[in-house]
């Protein structure tokens, strides 16, 4: 089966070009789950329910976040009628849950899970610990199994793709919002890579109006950050796995130039 994951949808530029080119990419790719994080959806800081029922419309199946899933409070709410929207699971328990599982559009039952790194991230309990709890749990049946580890450092989410080779489907990073060209599948049949990257505007830092980035690098001083608006590009992997093992036979990155 194929799974595909679009990596941090920042702001209107992302939405866009999601909108744009996410039914195109299912049918070619014959894709059977759609994932995408999307803590970064809503003018590129957090996410509301509103946009949240705009992405699941456009046909993404499960949303997942990272460390601005708090940034907007109308948020806490939406958690307890939406499953299929998660935050981290390494947060102290509260709004939402870190763990969903769902049918495939072939039929097969999947789990995904979101994790978060530690280093140079809020304080969280540790995700891989959290990840041997959250596996343990799950029911033994359910094979195909998909993580989002939202991380700063490479060290950290490469750990984590060994930590859970084997026992998982799929380990793929996001948070930093530049994709990394080490996808591969692990020996034990987990695909990783280090960070899909952002589905936003790439004339920017990271998503952010140069100008005020600069700015702050060369003042210090505050600036309210906005979205930047050009050079939107969508950043995804489409992963290849065996629903009967729940080993992935390969990964691939998935990229559209939208401007
Ligand atoms: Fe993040």
């Amino acid at each position: 089966m194929q799974i595909l994951f679009i990596g941090d949808i920042f702001a209107a530029p992302g939405r866009r070009i999601v909108a744009d080119h996410l039914q195109d990419i299912c049918q070619t790719n014959h894709i059977d789950l759609a994932i995408a994080n999307a803590e970064n959806a809503a003018g590129g800081f957090g996410i509301t329910p509103a946009v949240a029922e705009e992405l699941f419309a456009l046909g993404l199946d499960v949303l997942t976040s990272g460390n601005h899933v708090w940034d907007k409070r109308e948020l806490f709410d939406y958690f307890a009628r939406q499953p299929r929207l998660l935050r981290p699971a390494n947060y102290p328990e509260g709004p939402g849950r870190g763990v969903v599982t769902v049918h495939a559009r072939n039929g097969v039952e999947c789990a995904i899970f979101n994790l978060q790194g530690r280093t140079y991230m809020p304080a969280t309990d540790c995700p891989f610990r959290k990840a041997d709890q959250l596996l343990a749990e799950l029911d033994p049946a359910i094979r195909v199994r998909f993580v989002d580890f939202h991380a700063e450092v490479t060290s950290e989410k490469i750990a984590m793709g060994w930590y859970l080779d084997g026992r998982v489907s799929a380990v793929v990073g996001t948070h930093t919002h530049v994709p990394t060209a080490d996808t591969r599948v692990l020996p034990g049949g987990t695909a990783y890579q280090t960070d899909c990257g952002m589905t936003g505007p790439y004339h920017s830092v990271i998503g952010v109006d140069i100008g005020i980035v600069i700015q702050r690098f060369l003042t210090g001083l505050p600036a309210r950050l906005e979205a930047a608006k050009k050079g939107a590009e969508l950043h995804a992997v489409i992963v290849d796995v065996d629903e009967s093992t729940g080993k992935a036979r390969s990964m691939r990155r998935h990229a559209i130039n939208g401007d």
